[in-house]
């Protein structure tokens, strides 16, 4: 519910379960007054306090009354270079070289339903949305800022977006527009980012914030690996259950910065946006440049909480799933089985033995098309190798059909090789300035994606193989950090806008794939996760989570991920032992149970494993299936952190009326006489009693509070499942 006190200028949005507040003031600048636990309302201003601190300065219009400063109020959109030295949300420079943003408010709208965004990601749904639109201006330059507020009060999620609109008569380049800023007084905070590199994403790092800066970014043009475009605010001692946390995710899939600030008054400001590293976007007079979306959860009681609410919202309010509810079907991807080794006989080989077991879809992976033998050559010649494939799709795709599974094709619309007939064609499509070395990445380059009619041509060429055979999945794959970027078809005062123009073609073609297949399920790859991002999610419902399909790192990577993104979109499969990245072996058991906590799926020869290995496969799938509501779009608990390395680690699956469980373990290192181990359960009712794996019934309040023994293992990473339905 948003209340617009505009007599006072106090807005007010509530969720259910919590409160944001702003206020223009006297001198009509935005301050933020409150973000926390939902509390009644009234002018929560005054919380904020003023004092005079020496080298802070005063507005203009404050005169001499030094206790009022830009610096040190809370504000709701930072402003550059008229006073406030903390970090800025804005930044733009006219025709004069001036890079002054004084934003003051000038009205507000509130509006039924959610805001779209033109050609970027956003969350959608229908009344049970509300919009709050706040306009500012910087009068001088004539520059509007348009910031807008949805909320999602049942899933406590509000969304952010700013516009900027040139109102003068000149051009002005936009240097820097952050999509939310977050200015919070009171607290300690603790930052949390989620880190990594290629293979193993999404670690958790939590750090004190101290005095000054703090920050996370990507300047690879993809949201990357490496970092991620969500970060969390929260109280030191917040945990899974309890403390004051902030969520913050952008929407966004190229260079972003997320930055925390701990100000000269203890105060704290997260900052989260388009990077401005390489970014420098021209308005001429009447134009308008929208920020990505951001989305904020604030929960009272702890991380656990506030992920299933992003998780309820992003499945229910941001992935457009083209199956509609229906079950997503467990694939087979011949990707780790083969690499660029196959021919038509050998996939239909891999489907024959996974049919039986319950798989449904097949998933031809990279080295179908051009000549691509290795990964030297071919991307961009998206027409099937017909020595591989002879007869094309045509021929191959009945002959999986015929097995009773569905036909699942790879692409990488993004990418070129310099060995391919595309390249000798046009070698001015990729990123690079003409005269100058480029460097390569996995021996590729990428495609100029800001031009539109590099991407018609390659959706053309896509769009004859999608309708060439019955195909119902797509992975998306994008396979290197991008450099050399410059386009020729912008001049060279505008190739700051490359970064940006790029992702916004991603996105196009994106839409259009989606809107013109809505019947294909279209999986999200960037060398593994390095696209993990809400952005991406927009257009396509899951998201291959890591390169890395080592069960025990595994468990990690999905751990991490899990804090802002659900179940339902982690790409997970079981791959064949000693695994290629780690040399670990684990039992198929093992692989099934962390891998079915995801979107699940095998990848690997199934002819080359035992067939007691076979059975194991089939009964899991077949588990997974019959659990697949519970574990897909039940609520998800963290029950321990892998990152601890304890005697085991576990996760648990409950469904939204509380009437079914299913919690997962994998056993960590043995040791000699290790301590007997209670596991406690979450999420249950505690009124209810439930059956357990068939031994025995107790009271939900008893399984939680006193918890369930674990058995003793003696080997190293045992899987463990117990599932539960109330009686
Ligand atoms: C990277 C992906 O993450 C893998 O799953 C696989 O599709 C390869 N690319 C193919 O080149």
């Amino acid at each position: 519910m948003i209340v617009l006190d505009k007599e006072n200028k106090v807005f007010t949005l509530h969720t259910q379960n919590t409160t944001y507040q702003m206020k223009a003031d006297a001198y009509r600048v935005l301050l933020h007054t409150y973000y926390g636990p939902r509390v009644s309302g009234g002018d929560l201003s005054y919380l904020i306090q003023y004092a005079d601190r020496g080298a802070s300065p005063n507005p203009n219009e404050a005169g001499h009354r030094r206790d009022y400063s830009l610096d040190t109020l809370p504000q709701e959109y930072s402003t550059c270079g008229v006073g406030d030295f903390r970090l800025p949300s804005i930044e733009f420079e006219p025709e004069d070289g001036s890079r002054l943003a004084d934003l003051r408010y000038v009205g507000c709208e509130l509006r039924k339903g959610k805001y779209a965004l033109e050609g970027l990601p956003a969350f959608w749904g229908g009344q049970e949305w509300e919009t709050l639109v706040v306009y500012m201006e910087d009068a001088s330059a004539r520059m509007s800022v348009e910031l807008y507020y949805g909320v999602l009060e049942k899933h406590d999620l509000i969304t952010r977006a700013v516009r900027v609109v040139n109102r003068g008569t000149e051009p002005v380049q936009l240097r820097r527009c952050a999509s939310l800023c977050l200015d919070v007084q009171r607290g300690d905070f603790d930052l949390i980012t989620f880190d990594g590199c290629h293979a193993l994403e999404r670690n958790l790092n939590r750090s004190p914030l101290r005095p000054g800066v703090q920050s996370v970014e990507s300047v690879r043009g993809t949201s990357s690996h490496h970092h991620n475009p969500f970060v969390i605010l929260c109280d030191h001692n917040a945990n899974e259950d309890y403390g004051l946390c902030y969520g913050a995710a952008l929407l966004y899939s190229g260079n972003f910065l997320a930055a925390a600030e701990r100000t000269q008054l203890e105060h704290n400001r997260l900052l989260l946006g388009i990077n401005p590293y390489h970014f420098c976007w021209t308005l001429a007079s009447g134009e308008a440049f929208t920020a990505p979306e951001a989305a904020m959860v604030c929960s009272p009681s702890g991380f656990g909480q506030m992920s299933r609410q992003f998780h309820r919202a992003i499945r229910e309010n941001l992935i457009h799933d083209p199956l509609q509810g229906k079950r997503r079907p467990v694939l087979i991807n011949n990707w780790e089985a083969t690499e660029f080794t196959f021919n038509a006989d050998k996939l239909v080989d891999i489907a024959k033995s996974a049919a039986p077991l319950g798989l449904e879809l097949f998933v031809m992976d990279d080295g179908w098309f051009g000549v691509r033998d290795t990964d030297t050559s071919g991307l961009g010649d998206w027409t099937v190798n017909e020595e591989k494939l002879p007869g094309g799709l045509e021929a191959l795709v009945p002959k999986i059909k015929a097995l009773g599974m569905a036909f699942g094709i790879w692409v990488e619309p993004e990418m070129i090789s310099e060995d391919s007939q595309l390249y000798r064609a046009h070698p001015d499509w990729a990123l690079g300035v003409p005269g100058r070395p480029y460097a390569r990445g996995r021996s590729q380059l990428t495609l100029d994606f800001s031009r539109g009619e590099v991407r018609d041509h390659i959706y053309g060429a896509i769009r004859k193989v999608l309708d060439s055979a019955d195909i119902s999945y797509v992975k998306w794959d994008m396979n290197r950090s991008l450099t050399d970027v410059w386009s020729t078809a912008l001049p060279a005062n505008r190739q700051g806008e490359v970064f940006h123009r790029y992702i916004l073609g991603v996105y196009e073609l994106l839409d259009r794939m989606r809107r013109d297949y809505p019947h294909i399920l279209i999986e999200g790859c960037t060398g593994g996760g390095g696209r993990f991002d809400a952005g991406m999610l927009y257009y396509t419902p899951q998201i291959w989570c890591s390169d890395n399909t080592d069960a025990i790192d595994r468990q990690r990577i999905q751990y991490g991920t899990s804090f802002c993104y659900p179940i339902s979109a982690m790409g997970a499969h079981a791959s064949a032992v000693p695994n290629g990245m780690t040399g670990r072996r684990v039992s198929m058991e093992t692989r099934g149970v962390v891998a079915m906590s995801g979107t699940f799926g095998y990848e690997m020869d199934l002819n080359e494993t035992t067939q007691e290995e076979k059975e194991v496969i089939k009964k899991q799938v077949a588990f997974f299936k019959e659990h697949y509501d519970l574990i897909q779009q039940g609520d998800y608990y963290r029950l321990t952190d892998p990152f601890q390395n304890g005697p085991y680690n576990a996760w648990e699956h409950v469904s939204p009326d509380r009437r079914e469980a299913l919690v997962s373990l994998v056993s960590g290192t043995v040791h000699a006489s290790a301590p007997f181990c209670t596991l406690r359960l979450k999420g249950l009712d505690p009124e209810r009693t439930y059956q357990v794996n068939g031994q025995g019934a107790f009271p939900g309040d008893v399984l939680m509070e006193a918890g369930w023994p674990l058995p003793m293992v003696l080997d190293d990473y045992q899987p463990m499942q117990f599932y539960l339905s109330a009686l």
